[in-house]
């Protein structure tokens, strides 16, 4: 069976290989995104295979089912990329991997609070210049501290039982709270009342209608002057130009980003040797309490063994005709 797969890097082809050998998948592996204009590459391939940041619009999938292909396979959890009715509609089943490594997403969250909170991407790049002074280094314990999570489920009950580890009061925010994590001590409480309380607040929910835009002006207003706000999860969650005005403020005080809502264009491509024409991020770049990372808290090698070894089952489950798993929307 012919696979397109598209916005591979090098790392996606070695684990997908190694992964389908001796199963009669055939790849064609494309380095392009997947969009209105790149759909043709498909012919031929019954199913395709994307990114977080591939174009599965109504009119994508359209252009793919009349070339042919009868199955979309995502290489990441999110699906807020598809147009599901459409999917539907055209009877393409979509499949996703739905756990693969919470851990690495959790830990890499964890690892910009640590970041932002002792100010390791200031004290790396001073000492290696030789200036030993601690002025502008101050962090806080972060024993004791509150940890607001929004969004419970894989990755965030994992970044919550780990701030829990630390010493932190957890609250979480979640439409089905986890009896086991509130049995470990994280209380389930309102958002504005997460957002109020918390010290740091980081989001883990999934981006839908409902969630775009989660942290905006007036959900900011609530928030703790100084707090400190991670997003690994999706960055249409965050109303950026809100978040840039409240940094200048100070009301954000520290901000951690693993993901941003126009990534699209920026993301996993080396950019070093062009101009950002995105005002709005290059402006989110100038601040000294802002780390941004580019969409790399998936990225541990379990996660990519893991990616790998669910798609393979995923494609090979439709190659046998036999009922698919990780179906979304079902
Ligand atoms: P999950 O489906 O296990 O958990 C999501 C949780 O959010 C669920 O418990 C759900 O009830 C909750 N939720 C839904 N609406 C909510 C709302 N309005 N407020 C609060 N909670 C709400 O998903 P998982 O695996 O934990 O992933 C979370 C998100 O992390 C994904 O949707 C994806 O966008 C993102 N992600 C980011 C990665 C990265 O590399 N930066 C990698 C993998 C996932």
């Amino acid at each position: 069976m012919i696979v397109a797969a598209f916005s591979t890097k090098p790392y996606d082809c070695e684990f997908l290989t190694r992964a389908s050998a001796g199963t009669g998948i055939a790849w064609r592996w494309f380095e392009s995104r997947l969009d209105a204009e790149t759909a043709r590459l498909a012919e031929g391939a019954a199913a395709v295979n994307c990114f977080v940041n591939d174009d599965l619009s109504a009119t994508v999938l359209e252009r793919l089912h009349g070339l042919g292909t009868r199955l979309v396979t995502l290489r990441c959890a999110g699906f807020n990329q598809v147009d599901l009715p459409a999917a539907a509609r055209l009877g393409i089943p979509v499949v996703r991997v739905p756990e693969y490594s919470p851990h690495a997403v959790a830990e890499h969250a964890v690892g910009l609070v640590l970041m932002l909170d002792r100010r390791l991407h200031k004290a790396f790049n001073r000492v290696r210049e030789g200036n030993f002074s601690l002025d502008g280094l101050l962090g806080f314990d972060l024993h004791g501290r509150t940890v607001g999570v929004v969004g419970t489920g894989r990755i965030g009950g994992r970044f919550a039982a780990i701030m829990l580890g630390f010493g932190c009061r957890v609250l979480a925010h979640d439409p089905y709270p986890d009896a086991e994590l509130a049995g470990r001590g994280a209380a389930f409480v309102p958002l504005a009342d997460l957002l109020r309380e918390s010290d740091i607040v980081s989001l883990h929910c999934p981006l839908t209608p409902a969630t775009r835009h989660l942290v905006n002006a007036d959900t900011i207003a609530l928030m703790k002057p100084g707090v400190m706000l991670v997003n690994t999860s999706r960055g249409g969650l965050v109303d950026t130009p809100a978040v840039i005005a409240a940094l200048k403020t100070g009301r954000i005080g520290l901000l951690g980003l693993d993901v941003y809502e126009e990534e699209a264009d920026l993301f996993f491509e080396d950019k070093s040797g062009s101009i950002i024409a995105d005002d709005v991020f290059a402006r989110l770049l100038t601040f000294p309490n802002v780390v941004v990372t580019a969409h790399q808290a998936f990225f541990t090698r379990d996660a990519l063994e893991a990616i790998a070894a669910q798609t393979v089952r995923n494609l090979v489950h439709f190659q046998r005709g036999e009922p698919l798993e990780a179906v979304v929307g079902a």
